[in-house]
């Protein structure tokens, strides 16, 4: 009687995939990724982000499953050509350790994406990774996608008109040539580092050099100066040939006489009902001892003429 013994087929590359993504995903055993991925892997998720490699990919899976202990990872389509292989997954997990600075919120979390992997004989030397970020944003209520708000716009805009602020000139130099315009919606975000943030109406005709831009300007207007609150509130062409201006230490127009002035490097641009809130580092900074422009319920005022309150 003979018998013949199966070969020692190797595992294919696909169940490969599955039972390494299996153990270090939804089990914690990162290791198992050492027999899978070359030591010369890469990871990439696009130009905008860092590549990772293979010790750093184990420990951003370590970060996500504090953060999901009861992550699960489901490959959902797998697709095999040549060397490459293409993974669409979804994973699902409960947000209750902190992450992307977001502290547990307890919720159901769940994120799609797709990996595109290359081997390099029996290992794999690549992967290109996307997923729907906004999905996971939202999850995590770090971003809510907003409703069509059922109330009176002229209500909101009488509980706006209660908010006494100051008058900035937003500015920008767009390859040469001088933009800016009036806002009032600047805020200070933080001091360390110090960030801040101005909005600017997508209607503008400043705005698009300021999404372009890489550094924006703004200058703190004083008592003294309605007249460059006005030009700078009006639609003209060339507003900086009106008023006395100097470049600051990164280019940005800064308006002379203001009482304040910085130079922000943008951070982010997020997109905001009918405005962009620009986000930045402050880079540059000064102020003068000259009392604020203050603007109130559509007028404006001076300062100095208030009366100090006691407290
Ligand atoms: C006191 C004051 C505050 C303003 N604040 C803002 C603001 O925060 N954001 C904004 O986009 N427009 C604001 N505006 C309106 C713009 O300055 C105005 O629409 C300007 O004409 C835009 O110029 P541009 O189209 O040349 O960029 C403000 C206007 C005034 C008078």
């Amino acid at each position: 009687m003979t018998h013949t013994l199966d070969p020692v087929v190797p595992a294919d590359r696909t169940s490969r995939i599955r039972s390494a993504w299996r153990a270090a995903w939804d089990e914690g055993r990162v290791e198992a990724l050492d027999d899978l991925l070359s030591p010369s892997y890469v990871r990439r998720r696009g130009p905008a982000a860092v590549a990772q490699d293979r010790d750093q990919f184990k420990d951003s899976i370590r970060a996500v499953r504090e953060a999901f202990p009861d992550l699960r990872t489901e490959i959902e389509d797998i697709v095999e050509d040549g060397d490459r292989i293409a993974i669409r997954w979804r994973s699902t997990g409960r947000h209750t350790g902190a992450f992307l600075g977001v502290p547990p919120t307890g919720k159901p979390v769940e994120v799609s994406g797709a990996t595109f992997t290359r081997f390099d004989g029996s290992a794999v030397t690549e992967e290109w990774v996307t997923f729907d970020s906004r999905q996971l944003l939202e999850a995590l209520g770090i971003v809510t996608t907003t409703q069509r708000a059922a109330i009176d716009p002229d209500l909101v805009r009488g509980v706006h008109r209660k908010f006494i602020t100051g008058v900035t000139v937003v500015t920008t130099d767009d390859d040469g040539t001088p933009r800016g315009l009036a806002v009032n919606a600047f805020s200070s975000i933080s001091l360390d580092p110090p960030m801040v943030l101005v909005c600017v109406q997508r209607s503008s005709a400043t705005h698009p050099a300021l999404h372009r831009a890489s550094h924006l300007g703004i200058s703190i207007l004083a008592a003294g100066q309605l007249d460059v609150a006005k030009t700078f509130a009006s639609k003209g062409e060339d507003k900086f040939a009106q008023v006395s201006w100097t470049p600051g230490t990164h280019g940005a127009p800064l308006i002379d006489g203001s009482c304040a002035q910085l130079e922000v490097e943008i951070g982010e641009r997020l997109e905001a009902g009918s405005h962009t809130v620009f986000t930045g580092r402050v880079v540059s900074a000064r102020h003068d001892d000259l009392a604020p422009l203050v603007y109130s319920g559509g007028g404006f005022f001076d300062i100095s003429h208030t009366a100090p309150l006691p407290w």
